[in-house]
């Protein structure tokens, strides 16, 4: 392992690259990372290095937001086969018809999205910005894709608008029932239930806040409480520990495994940059309009 890491170090310098990784990802992989963070903070430092070449771990839509932030750089997916169901659960043709159906209305596209629909959007969000994007809007009627549960989170709290949610979903977070919840935040009287709004609505309801990772990261951070409920990804669980040795946490659920994050080790980083694989490339008039839209969102 220790070897490996040596080489990975030697590369980087070599082909001028940086690692990028998502919190969900596997502790050993966050070690190696240049930087960890959310959706919107990755999006962001992809734009912002100078470096050439990015090797993104987490997953197939990340890394495509990577190379249409920054076309000019080698963006590299170490693990090809590491994409997010999500993404998947909308499509072009879908967007075209909402649009046919409601002409009025501005379509908001969460990141977990394929390239060809943010190229179809008028704006991305994360989770940790949906709200500041659907309010900054002038429209009346958003249409919000793919993420139901995001959508009727921001629905709820923006009263002004008509939001249409679509009726995707992330599979890992779905996988989290009331039952489990309430039985956890009973036998663990009085600790706050923090979760994130790829939740369902039922658990969002039990929730004490709702917040992207990063977002649970600094709640905790800034908290006097001792003790939490965590309602994300296992791989969250690694920097809030670290970051607060002297805080435990108690994950909601032992379903709240993101298969697809997990799937990239040290020996696919290795490979990325050895043999620069696997190179994110897509169709320029894709790249231009994707661009626009989750460029919109990292200026607001
Ligand atoms: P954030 O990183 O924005 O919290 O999103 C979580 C997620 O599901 C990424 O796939
Ligand atoms: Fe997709 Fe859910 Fe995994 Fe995120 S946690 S990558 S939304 S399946």
């Amino acid at each position: 392992m220790k070897d490996t890491i040596n080489t990975i170090e030697k590369l980087k310098k070599e082909k001028d690259a940086i690692i990028l990784a998502h919190l969900y990802q596997n502790p050993e992989i966050q070690e190696i990372a240049d930087f960890v963070g959310d959706s919107f903070e990755l999006s962001k430092k992809a734009k912002e290095s100078k470096a050439q070449t990015i090797v993104f771990c987490g997953v197939h839509f990340m890394a495509e937001s990577a190379k249409i932030l920054s076309p000019e750089k080698t963006v590299l997916l170490p693990r090809e086969d590491a994409g997010c169901p999500m993404a998947d659960m909308v499509t072009e043709k879908e967007v075209q018809q909402l649009r046919k159906k409601y002409p009025n209305a501005a379509v908001v596209c969460y990141v977990n999205s394929s390239a060809k629909v943010k190229a179809l959007s008028d704006i991305c969000c994360t989770s940790s910005n949906a709200l500041k994007v659907v309010k900054s809007l002038p429209n009346k009627q958003i249409i919000f894709i793919p993420d139901e549960n995001l959508g009727h989170y921001i629905k709820k709290q923006v009263t002004d608008k008509e939001v249409i949610p679509f009726d995707g979903y992330c599979i890992t977070h779905h996988l989290v029932t009331k039952e489990e919840v309430i039985k956890i935040k009973k036998d663990l009287k009085g600790l706050k239930f923090l979760a994130h709004p790829e939740c369902r609505e039922e658990i969002l309801e039990e929730a004490d806040y709702i917040g992207s990772t990063s977002q649970i990261i600094q709640y905790v951070k800034e908290s006097k409480d001792k003790e939490f409920i965590i309602g994300t990804e296992q791989g969250i669980l690694h920097k809030l520990t670290q970051n607060n040795p002297e805080k435990t946490f108690y994950l909601a659920s032992s379903k709240l495994i993101c298969m697809n994050m997990k799937k990239t080790k040290i020996e696919d980083v290795l490979n990325a940059l050895e043999n620069n694989t696997h190179q994110i490339e897509l169709e320029e008039n894709v790249k231009e309009k994707a661009y626009d839209s989750l460029n919109k969102m990292l200026e607001i």
